[in-house]
Parts: structure tokens; C-alpha cells; sequence
């Protein structure tokens, strides 16, 4: 299946028929971003979601984010073009892990990011996004532990920002971001000179990032650690010439739609997440001609996890 002009045609008149809004992530298929309603970071999708007015939700994204949509709207059908999308990040803990963790520092507060299993979600206060992350441990009571999960260059990210000492993380981590690393950053910025940085906190080379800015190679105000939403929005406002790009390569169609006079190029032009390129033109009409894969929550796990979602999408932006 091709994404023609007549596949766009057929995709939006079935998903009409069904009552279904499409939703894609930033780091879709150019094609699938292009016919979907609405396009963002998960923090955004996770909001449209639960306010949507539509029955059916198709998520074009990977699965712990058509999970969370079920979650926050049990009532309505949450259909993925390809329940294999998984990932990586969320992989990295499991239950019985964070349990265990529990178990061990009893009065701590757990803050997981939102790239985790449902059933991770039901052991979480709060859960939190790349865009939120720092608003929702600032929420947090300075003398309370906090238990950061999974990933383990967001967590640092945030132990930064925030300057809290009280904080353990986990050391889990995305394939594809901890594989855009320092030796690449460097090198590309030292021979872009005048470009922008901007970096997604899932990044192995989000540290060498601050280190190049530190060190005076890049001016500190051209380096900008952001959500995959944060980078649209500096984007729009930004004056430079270039952007240098370290996230998963679907983010650069965004990017160049929002200011098509900036030269955005990637740091490493190999970070492409297999799994959300699962959703494929093919998938997605098969999903709406079939209305499968439709995604399943437990109830009661669904309510446990509801609690700390619902606290994420109430705090920052
Ligand atoms: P954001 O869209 O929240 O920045 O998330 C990035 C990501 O890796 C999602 O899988
Ligand atoms: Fe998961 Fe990484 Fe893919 Fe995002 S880019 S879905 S964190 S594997």
C-alpha cells in the first residue's frame, strides 16, 4: 500500500465512518503525520485523548500510548494499527521490579515516565512526559524521596534542573536515543558552528550537550534540552539559520513544516524507533477497514494506573 493522495482519501472517509479520531506522534511516518487529525508530543496526545469527543481513538504511536489513552477513556475504543509496536524504555522495568524497588525505600514517591506498561503505571504516583517531568518532581515535597523511572538521561536531566538530592533513578534507557551519542554531538556542532542545538532528554548525549555549552564550544543559549512538543515550539520562534536535531528522525517533519526556512538536520540520521515505524500506510487502513488492533486494559489495573496519569496531564504544559 502506497500513501497516495486516494489511501489519505480512503483513510479519512473510513475513519469518518467509524466516529475514530487519528492521533500520531511526532516521530510517525511523514505519510501517517500528514493524515492524522492531530499530531503532537505524548503529553499532548495523552490530553486530545482524553478529551476527544469521538468514540474510537486510533492511535498511530506505540503501544504504551494507546494504553494510556485507554486508561484515561475506559469507556471508549482504542484502536492501534500494529499492537507489536512496543518499546524499548518501557521494556526496561517490569512490575515485579518496581516492587521490589518499593519495597526497599518504603516512604519514597514513585514518578514514572509515561513510557511504561500499564501495570507500572498502577505502582506510580505520578506519572510525567519529557515536557513535564521537572513541573512534576518540583511538585513534589523537597523532604519526600523520589523514585525516578525508567529512564536514566531524562532522570539526570531532571536531577539537574531540579538540584534534588533526594531523588534515585533507574537505569533504564531508549535504544534509540541512548544510541544518539557525545562523539557524534560534538563533532557535528563543532562543524556547525552557528547552528542550534536542541536535544531530547532521552538523549545518551544530553550531558555532552551541557558540556559543549559549559566549555564555550557552543553558546549556552543555542543548546536546548526539550520534549519532542518543546522543539516545535522554540521552532516557531527561533531566528537561526540551522538547527541541529538530536531525537528520533520522524521529529524533522514537524520541524521543517513549523519553520520551513530553518535547515534542520539530525545529529545522527540512523535514529529511527523501529517500533513506530511499525505503523505503516498498509496498517493503518487495515486497522480501520477491520478495526483491530483494539487495546485492552484491565479495568481494575486501569483505575489503579488512572490515578497518576490523570495527575501528569493536570501538571505543567
Ligand atoms: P515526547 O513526545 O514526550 O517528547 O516523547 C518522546 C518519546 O520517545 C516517546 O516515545
Ligand atoms: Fe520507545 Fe525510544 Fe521508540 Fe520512543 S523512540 S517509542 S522511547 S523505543
Amino acid at each position: 500500500v502506497e500513501a497516495t493522495p486516494e489511501w489519505a482519501a480512503e483513510v479519512k472517509r473510513l475513519a469518518r465512518e467509524r466516529g475514530a479520531t487519528l492521533l500520531a506522534h511526532n516521530y510517525q511516518l511523514p505519510a501517517i503525520q500528514d493524515v492524522a487529525d492531530h499530531v503532537g508530543d505524548s503529553l499532548a496526545l495523552s490530553r486530545i485523548a482524553a478529551e476527544a469527543p469521538e468514540d474510537t481513538i486510533v492511535f498511530c504511536g506505540v503501544h504504551f500510548m494507546a494504553e494510556t489513552a485507554k486508561i484515561l477513556s475506559p469507556t471508549k475504543t482504542v484502536l492501534i494499527p500494529d499492537e507489536r509496536a512496543g518499546c524499548s524504555l518501557a521494556d526496561s522495568i517490569n512490575a515485579e521490579q518496581l516492587r521490589e524497588w518499593k519495597a526497599d525505600n518504603p516512604d519514597a514517591l514513585v514518578v514514572s515516565y509515561v513510557n511504561t506498561t500499564a501495570e507500572v503505571k498502577g505502582l506510580t504516583d505520578i506519572c510525567c512526559t519529557s515536557s513535564n517531568a521537572v513541573d512534576v518532581v518540583n511538585s513534589i515535597d523537597p523532604d519526600r524521596d523520589v523514585l525516578f523511572l525508567p529512564d536514566q538521561f531524562l532522570g539526570a536531566h531532571v536531577k539537574r534542573v531540579t538540584g534534588r538530592t533526594n531523588m534515585q533513578i533507574w537505569a533504564g534507557e531508549c535504544h534509540v536515543h541512548a544510541g544518539i551519542n557525545g562523539d557524534e554531538l560534538t563533532a557535528q556542532s563543532k562543524a556547525h558552528p552557528d547552528a542550534e542545538l536542541y536535544v531530547h532528554p532521552e538523549c545518551g548525549c544530553a550531558t555532552s550537550a551541557l558540556y559543549l555549552a559549559g566549555e564555550g564550544f557552543v553558546p549556552e543559549d543555542k543548546v536546548k534540552i526539550l520534549s519532542t512538543g518543546g522543539m516545535l515550539d522554540a521552532a516557531r520562534a527561533s531566528h537561526a539559520k540551522q538547527v541541529l536535531v538530536a531525537t528520533e528522525v520522524g521529529m524533522l517533519h514537524q520541524l521543517r513544516k513549523a519553520a520551513p526556512e530553518i535547515d534542520f538536520q539530525a545529529v545522527n540520521d540512523r535514529a529511527s524507533c523501529p517500533y513506530m515505524k511499525m505503523i505503516t500506510p498498509a496498517a493503518l487502513l487495515r486497522c480501520l477497514v477491520e478495526g483491530k488492533d483494539e487495546v485492552h486494559v484491565d479495568l481494575e489495573m486501569a483505575e489503579r494506573a488512572r490515578k497518576s496519569v490523570q495527575r501528569m496531564i493536570e501538571i505543567g504544559n
